[in-house]
């Protein structure tokens, strides 16, 4: 068995037909080819591993060049998607040694962080990655938002397709990458395929600024307007997204969308029954995971005034005993001999960069061990923040 990377054309024979026998319906072979072509520009700069045996294409798995937020700084992150086994060469740990693979050639690409949406967390979970929250979605009739029609709100509302809102909804999801922790976006060659969507788009202007913009399609007259997040820079941007949505009352029985972190629907319109919900109990419906590939990568992102040795323990990609010092305002990451206070997995340290879990709960749940007083210093190095992955198109 042989692993290499795989680039342009050779997806068309190699990586594609594994993923599409994993992930698509069953095609027929003239829908295969169209299929493969109309998505290969989508895929060019990804990085694809195969591995191959005898001529034939076993298992494959990419990363994707993205970026993410981390505590207010913009890094590359590593979208891991299209994770594919040969049906009859599973559980030969083929998958094993092409993501521990793929890991590492993009860590040492200078990407130092990487986000997936697994099909079991506990799959993901041996290879470092911690859970985020799930995304919660809004369920709600445009009834309910009646009052915002007569409400006097600044600034204007743009209505169009996909296509031609693009480069409006492109230049929000930016903005908010700059502004929000766990915001990440897709590369350009990925995010442009939103443009050949069947949707709507709906944007907010203040001022000549951007404030809100919100993707979306309907799928039968008094049928549901399924959005995806609603993006909005505020409570004016919102707001205006919202009194569109209040236009729709006789025209869909329901709006399901999908929320920023910290929303609180109920508090939008006081008739507005609206039931919010993080689903996680359907497969391919599961919560996204995260994990940091090079705490070296992550120097100068925010931090609290405190410094501390910990020693990352039992991964290929992490081990070794570090000075992480928040003293000077910004993480200043070293190697030392000096004695360690805690050590942590690779997961627990991904829990404490991405704020999803207390340094208590991380020893709790098996993924460090953490004196108290040590705690209290990884409480104060990695102030909460409230965890978030936003990765739509
Ligand atoms: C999931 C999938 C990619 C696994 O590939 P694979 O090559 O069989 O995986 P490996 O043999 O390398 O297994 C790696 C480890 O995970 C375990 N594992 C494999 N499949 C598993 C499964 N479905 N559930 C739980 N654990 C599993 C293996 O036992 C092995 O554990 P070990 O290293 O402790 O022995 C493959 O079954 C597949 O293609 N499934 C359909 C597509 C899919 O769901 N892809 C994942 C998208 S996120």
């Amino acid at each position: 068995m042989r692993v290499r990377r795989v680039r342009g054309d050779e997806r068309l024979t190699t990586s594609f037909p594994l993923q599409s026998y994993a992930f698509d319906k069953s095609p027929t072979e003239q829908d295969v080819s169209k299929h493969y072509r109309d998505f290969l520009p989508f895929h060019h700069g990804n990085h694809t591993l195969v591995a191959e045996e005898n001529g034939a294409t076993l298992a494959t798995a990419s990363g994707i060049p993205m970026r993410q937020n981390i505590r207010g700084t913009v890094l590359p992150m590593a979208g891991v998607a299209g994770v594919a086994t040969h049906p009859l060469a599973r559980r030969r740990g083929l998958v094993r040694t092409l993501l521990n693979q793929l890991l590492e050639e993009m860590r040492d690409d200078g990407t130092p962080v990487s986000v997936l949406y697994p099909f079991r967390p506990s799959f993901y979970a041996r290879f470092g990655y911690v859970t985020l929250p799930q995304h919660r979605t809004a369920v709600f009739s445009p009834d309910g938002l009646a009052s915002l029609l007569r409400a006097d709100l600044p600034g204007e509302l743009r209505w169009r397709r996909i296509a031609d809102g693009y480069t409006d909804h492109r230049a929000l999801t930016l903005r908010l990458l700059d502004e929000q922790h766990g915001f990440s976006v897709f590369p350009d060659f990925r995010a442009v395929s939103l443009r050949g969507d069947r949707k709507w788009v709906v944007t907010a202007h203040v001022d000549g600024e951007l404030a809100g913009a919100l993707s979306y399609r309907i799928d039968d007259h008094l049928g549901e307007l399924s959005a995806d997040t609603l993006l909005h820079t505020g409570p004016v941007g919102r707001t205006l997204l919202l009194s569109f949505l209040a236009r729709h009352a006789d025209q869909v029985d329901r709006i399901k969308l999908g929320l920023l972190p910290g929303e609180t629907p109920e508090l939008w319109a006081d008739d507005l029954l609206v039931e919010t919900k993080a689903d996680v109990r359907t497969l391919g419906e599961h919560a996204p995971m995260a994990r940091v590939l090079s705490l070296d990568g992550l120097d100068g992102i925010a931090a609290g005034p405190v410094a501390i040795t910990v020693d990352v323990v039992n991964d290929a990609l992490l081990a070794g005993r570090y000075h992480l010092d928040g003293t000077g305002g910004t993480l200043a990451v070293d190697r030392t001999d000096a004695p360690p206070a805690a050590s942590l997995s690779a997961a627990g340290l991904s829990a404490l960069v991405y704020g999803v879990l207390d340094p208590v709960e991380i020893a709790l749940r098996g993924l460090g061990t953490i004196p108290l007083e040590a705690a209290e210093a990884l409480r104060d190095l990695f102030p909460a923040r409230p965890p978030y992955v936003y990765a739509e198109f």
